[in-house]
């Protein structure tokens, strides 16, 4: 599990929105028919961000998984202002262990922004469970890395900058994959006279997965995989 979300966190609220933006119409388009008898799950679910946009979209029971608490904290209080708090069991837990406390049989599954935390053993059994798990002519939905993106250059690639405006503040995140599978990030909060206030760097995992390698992985089990839009891959259970 990565612990330095309990440092994060506030950072990710305030950036990670706009990147659900795009992923509505497909969670719309793959789950909207799932009535109060199904049931998704939502792995590695964060502040909750997915588990309300599925309570939005669909009728399903949803079951979170999330290992931090800072997260889960988020989860709950967003859970609640949405009115969806009765729809959404939220579990404590990691991949793999973790696994073992959902359901046998789901309709639906989703795992965003968080598959490249995943390494190899822990990965292969995240979609070997998915693979299992859903019911036939269901479908999982997970973020991968683009094939574009998917090589790092030597050194590292070129830092990416977001920057926020929270109340007098501005909050500023430098991201860069520093090498294969470590992403180096700076997050700071910056004042009205653009001093930097607060600035904490953190090093995090993070394996580049792409849509290919899922395919690869499953190779074996009766599912397609495609990849309808860059970066986000659909694991269809073919039908029995
Ligand atoms: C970038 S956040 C994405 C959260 C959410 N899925 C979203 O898209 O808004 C990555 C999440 O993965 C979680 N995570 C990290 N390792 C995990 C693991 N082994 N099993 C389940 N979740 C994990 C983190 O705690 C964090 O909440």
């Amino acid at each position: 599990m990565d612990a330095s979300y309990d440092i994060t966190a506030e950072f990710h609220e305030v950036f990670m929105p706009p990147a659900w933006d795009r992923l509505r119409d497909p969670l719309s388009a793959i789950f909207g028919d799932i009535g109060p008898d199904g049931v998704i799950v939502d792995i590695g679910a964060g502040s909750g961000l997915g588990s309300v946009l599925l309570a939005e979209v669909s009728e399903a029971e949803i079951v979170a998984l999330e290992p931090n608490t800072t997260m889960r904290s988020m989860m709950v209080a967003r859970l609640d202002t949405a009115g969806v708090l009765e729809r959404v069991t939220v579990l404590p837990g990691a991949v793999p262990d973790g696994l073992e406390g959902l359901p046998d049989r789901v309709d639906g599954v989703i795992a965003t922004h968080m598959l490249g935390h995943l390494a190899g053993a822990a990965r292969m059994s995240l979609l070997e469970w998915i693979a299992n798990s859903l019911a036939p002519g269901r479908t999982a939905l997970l973020t991968v890395t683009p094939e574009a993106a998917a090589e790092a250059p030597a050194g590292g690639t070129e830092p990416v900058v977001q920057e926020r405006a929270v109340g007098r503040f501005v909050y500023r995140v430098t991201s860069r994959m520093a090498g294969p599978g470590l992403m180096e990030g700076v997050f700071e909060v910056i004042d009205q006279q653009q001093e930097v206030i607060r600035s904490v760097p953190d090093t995090t995992s993070w394996e580049a997965v792409t849509a290919d390698d899922v395919s690869a992985s499953l190779a074996s089990h009766p599912v397609e995989v495609t990849e309808p839009l860059d970066g986000v891959a659909l694991i269809s259970k073919l039908s029995e």
